[in-house]
């Protein structure tokens, strides 16, 4: 393989903030280095329409603090064929470009990893608000997501304990309990309900709340994390059973945008420049990932093969804090 002296990079999959902050390390590392960046625009789609933006550190500026993806972002179903993955290599290849960073989700690596084997040095760097990527501790987008979602909370502890209601608050999560856990706990949550914990509605919400109440609670609040139940339904049953008003509310989509935090403008920073250092090296198929803190790179398939552990202490802590 000849030197690299144009790389693309892309955001694909659900937006998430720091994105930018990705970017804008990609284009200035690489330009830092002499080497060209073209943006692929929406995804994957991009690569397979030949959407694509040249990209230099000017053209990067004022983009660190905003959230969502100046190249716009896309889930795309052809590329999960080999052939599809095949196409957008000719067409990267006729644009001149020697390598991928793509800024995602595990289903985002899939492609990464698809473009690493039929030849294309690629480097995938974990984007996603869920934190769920298995082989990372961290991903761009956590912090500002628990942030929005805790400022959301707080509000509704407010009214909540005003009207001495049951807030039931449904945060995303896409089958993971991250969001949801940590906010409960940050948030003083009474009942938090996650994917990984299958729950029994006596036990674990009932009796939490009723107890709450025998103990001098006025107030509560349930975390849901999105796809556990019905969370309008739950609020509804809670009322029934506990004579405690009650009311749902679904964040949703706030919690995929705003400002970067600190946290995620800084980790973007950090894992923008790892992934053009590991490119450059003439190096494929790895993830640039955080372990014990430090930004590492680690090969995609071996990523993509671990599972996803849940904290048990997280849990009993939060459990135990709420009493
Ligand atoms: O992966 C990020 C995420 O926001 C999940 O938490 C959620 O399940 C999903 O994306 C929502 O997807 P969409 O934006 O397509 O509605």
């Amino acid at each position: 393989m000849g030197e690299i002296k144009t790389i693309g990079v892309l955001t694909s999959g659900g937006d998430a903030p720091g994105m930018n902050a990705a970017i804008r390390a990609v284009v200035r590392t690489a330009n830092a280095k002499g080497v060209r960046v073209i943006g692929v625009r929406r995804g994957y789609n991009g690569l397979m329409n030949g959407d694509m933006i040249e990209l230099d550190a000017r053209r990067v500026s004022d983009i660190l603090q905003r959230g969502g993806t100046m190249l716009q972002t896309a889930r795309c179903l052809e590329f999960k064929d080999l052939e599809g993955v095949q196409r957008g290599i000719n067409i990267a290849r006729e644009f001149g470009l020697g390598g991928l960073v793509v800024i995602g989700g595990d289903g985002s690596f899939r492609g990464a990893r698809d473009l690493s084997n039929l030849g294309f040095p690629t480097i995938g760097i974990p984007g996603t608000i869920d934190n769920d990527i298995s082989c990372t501790e961290y991903c761009i987008g956590f912090d500002t997501a628990l942030n929005t979602a805790q400022e959301s909370v707080d509000k509704l502890r407010d009214t909540s304990g005003s009207h001495e209601r049951c807030s039931v608050v449904e945060v995303m999560g896409h089958g993971a309990g991250y969001i949801a856990l940590y906010v409960s706990i940050c948030c003083g949550g009474e009942v938090c309900l996650i994917p990984e914990k299958p729950f029994d509605y006596e036990k674990d919400v009932l009796q939490p709340i009723l107890d709450g109440k025998k103990r001098g609670k006025q107030h509560d609040i349930v975390v849901v994390s999105e796809g556990v139940t019905n969370s309008v339904e739950l609020a509804k049953r809670i009322e029934k059973d506990t004579q405690i008003e009650s009311r749902a509310t679904i964040l949703g989509h706030v919690q995929r945008g705003g400002s970067p935090t600190l946290r995620d403008r800084l980790i973007a920073s950090q894992m923008g420049y790892a992934a053009v250092n590991v490119l450059l090296e003439g190096r494929s198929n790895r993830l640039i990932v955080m372990r014990d803190s430090k930004i590492i790179d680690i090969d995609i398939t071996e990523g993509l093969s671990m599972p996803r552990k849940v904290d048990e202490k997280m849990i009993e802590m939060a459990r135990i804090l709420s009493i």
